[in-house]
């Protein structure tokens, strides 16, 4: 699956404007700056297929890449980011809260939380509309690279905590990090067999 060519489909700035559902999607949301665009380059193995960016708000458009034709990756626009303009970041929210409640392919949605960060109240509001809406997620923990061990498996720990009672998330937790590859096989993996369901 990931051997596959990948290429970039189409940008979408507002839910009007999606491209026709094919097959299986799977999207990617989180903070601003959380390495959204930074995972899809590293689970494709491509280094400049998504943009990315050290400044927050890179990304503002759903960004739709297909593989073989029964697959969707979505990059999405960050949330949670203070210091772009105010109707900005409205209309970006709006249509992540549109598109994640809407969209019937969806099969799964990744929520990336920063592993230096855990879970913030920012990030347990797109869980509750994500339980709310019954759209299945997993937590990917990002730069993993960035914490000790032992720092890590306490952030894991108590991200499977809070999601334990949320009727929406898969108990299992992906640490990862974009920048040396560690945890990525898995993630691949899990995509894989969600294909396959
Ligand atoms: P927006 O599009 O603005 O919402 O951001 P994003 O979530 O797409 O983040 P992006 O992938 O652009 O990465 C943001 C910054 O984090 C960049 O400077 C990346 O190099 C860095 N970054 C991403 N993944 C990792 C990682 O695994 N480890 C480390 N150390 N840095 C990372
Ligand atoms: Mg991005």
């Amino acid at each position: 699956l990931f051997a596959g060519e990948w290429k970039f489909v189409t940008a979408a700035p507002t839910v009007d404007v999606l491209p026709p559902m094919q097959g299986v999607e799977i999207a990617l949301v989180g903070r601003s700056n959380v390495g959204k665009s930074s995972l899809v380059n590293a689970l494709t193995g491509r280094t400049a297929l998504a943009r990315t960016s050290v400044t927050p708000g890179r990304t503002q458009e759903l960004i739709f890449f297909r593989c073989v034709p029964e697959m969707m990756l979505v990059d999405m626009p960050g949330y949670g980011f203070a210091k772009a303009p105010k109707d900005k970041v409205d209309a970006w929210v709006a249509t992540i809260r549109a598109y994640l409640r809407g969209r019937v392919n969806l099969a799964r949605v990744f929520v990336l939380i920063d592993a230096r960060h855990g879970i913030k109240p920012v990030d347990a509001e797109i869980l509750d509309l994500l339980d709310k809406a019954a759209v299945s997620y997993a937590i990917v923990l990002t730069k993993s690279d960035q914490v000790k061990r032992t720092d890590l498996e306490a952030v894991i720990a108590d991200t499977k905590d809070k999601i334990r009672r949320r009727p929406a998330a898969f108990p299992e937790v992906f640490p990862t990090s974009s920048h040396g590859g560690k945890g990525l096989a898995e993630l691949r993996a899990a995509i894989a067999r969600i294909i396959d369901e």
